[in-house]
């Protein structure tokens, strides 16, 4: 049994506290929120992730998992402390590194004993040198400590089942032995383990985001031209992801890529390419084409209302995917923002996310159902593809609606399948499907807005 320090209890913080604990070692998981520090004592998770309470309760009962807001008490005889804060982006794209450097700063002044101190959090190449310098000039003992870089790949939705079945485990420091320990801690997973240097490590990171980010991009490129052309995006990316060479994942048209991660991990690392005088040309372009996605999506909306001052929305959908509350960068707040300032009332529907959703989008009507939100709606749009809405009585959508009109950003309905239950339905690059409106076949060349 190990003793950890997680410093910072967010989505990676708390899962990876929890799962460590849960593994048998002993952790104290730490954060500078006391309100937050509290609610975690009492049991309860202040962010929505599946299976994340009951881990955390079943350790809290077998006294292996505890909560601090105080650095002294959890860096107290810990083998290893990981960093886990959060790095948002700054005004100028770059990742704002200042929870890493208070944290950092923490941890040296509570240092009592020698120590293997893990950075999780995503940061620029060069920090873990960084961080060392900080925690050197905190530390107020002359125990040694090392630093590992181990960047974090779960995904929100899914991280407890990510924690405990990872595709890999990247580890880099200058200090081999330091690794080693930390691959150690991860034995149980049996896992295959990456040992490299710190910045690869860090880079590892940049570089597979921003390799994520492309591939949405990119098919988000070809749904344009399918809808163009009258190909389906779907079929075309089933027909791409057969090849072993490219695979299935990560080809979904829809809305564009949002999150806590892709958005800002796309724009640092642009930045930090700049910085060192490249011209990340890729990486602009992917930036570029997921805006434009979230832009074409309320293009659609403005060609099927033609005016939507005075129109009722439906919105299906807010976090910025699926089994999360996470509203950070959803794309759902830039649509709505611009469905609003053009004089529409936005109602919408959210299976976990509407508490959080309220706080950055106090002017929506949130509903307690999704057929409140399609009440009397001139207009459905589906923009988180949850699968209770790939569930949901349809008949009595149409019912409740003022026109059946819907809009999928997520391709989660079959577009004959739509039509023929008399729906006007618009899904992402699905080809040239007739779109209809009043009951009148329009031709597509009117109905497509420019690209
Ligand atoms: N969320 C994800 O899906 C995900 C996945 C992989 C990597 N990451 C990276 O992991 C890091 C953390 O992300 P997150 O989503 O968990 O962040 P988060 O915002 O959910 O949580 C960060 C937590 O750190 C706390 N904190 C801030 N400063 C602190 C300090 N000095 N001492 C102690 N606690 C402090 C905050 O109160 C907050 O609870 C980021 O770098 C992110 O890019 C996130």
């Amino acid at each position: 049994m190990k003793q950890i320090c997680v410093i910072g209890t967010g989505y990676v913080g708390l899962v990876t506290g929890v799962c460590f604990a849960d593994l048998g070692n002993r952790v104290v998981c730490m954060d500078i929120d006391r309100q937050k520090v509290d609610l975690l004592r009492s049991g309860k998770s202040p962010i929505y992730e599946p299976g994340l309470e009951e881990l955390m309760e079943r350790n809290m009962r077998a006294e292996r998992l505890s909560f601090t807001d105080d650095y002294a008490i959890a860096v107290e005889g810990a083998d290893f402390a990981f960093i886990t804060v959060g790095t948002p982006m700054s005004d100028d794209g770059a990742a704002d590194l200042g929870y890493v450097e208070a944290a950092a700063r923490g941890i040296g002044s509570a240092l009592t004993g020698p120590i293997v101190i893990i950075d999780k959090s995503t940061v620029p190449v060069g920090t873990g040198d960084k961080v060392s310098q900080i925690i050197a000039e905190h530390s107020h003992t002359s125990a040694p400590f090392s630093i590992v870089s181990n960047p974090e790949f779960l995904r929100e939705g899914s991280a407890v089942s990510d924690f405990f079945h990872p595709d890999r485990i990247v580890l880099g420091s200058t200090d081999r032995e330091a690794a080693e320990k930390v691959a150690a801690l991860h034995d149980p997973l049996g896992t295959m383990v990456i040992i490299t240097d710190l910045r690869t490590a860090e880079m590892i990171k940049y570089a597979s985001n921003a390799f994520l980010a492309a591939r949405i991009s990119f098919i988000n490129e070809i749904s344009q031209i399918c809808e163009r052309l009258g190909a389906d995006v779907r079929e075309v990316a089933r027909g791409m992801g057969a090849d072993k060479r490219i695979g299935p994942h990560f080809l979904d048209a829809g809305i564009g890529y949002g999150g806590s991660c892709f958005p800002k991990d796309v724009l640092a690392l642009r930045h930090m390419a700049a910085s060192a005088g490249c011209h990340p040309q890729l990486l602009q372009a992917v930036m570029d084409i997921n805006q434009d996605a979230r832009r074409r999506f309320v293009d659609k909306v403005r060609t099927l209302l033609s005016d939507l001052d005075g129109k009722v929305i439906g919105v299906l959908g807010l976090s910025f995917k699926p089994n999360t509350d996470d509203m950070r960068e959803a794309p759902s707040i830039d649509i709505i923002q611009a469905l609003q300032s053009g004089g529409a009332t936005v109602k919408a529907y959210d299976p976990v996310a509407m508490e959080r959703a309220e706080e950055v989008m106090p002017e929506v009507t949130f509903c307690a159902t999704p057929y409140d939100a399609a009440k009397d709606a001139d207009v459905m749009l589906i923009i988180t593809e949850w699968n209770e809405f790939k569930q949901i009585n349809l008949d009595k959508i149409q019912r409740v609606m003022r026109q059946p009109i819907i809009i999928d950003g997520r391709n989660i309905y079959d577009p004959q399948d739509m039509a023929k239950r008399g729906f006007t339905y618009w899904g992402v690059g699905r080809g040239a499907q007739p779109i209809l409106i009043e009951q009148q076949l329009l031709p597509l060349d009117q109905v497509v807005p420019q690209c």
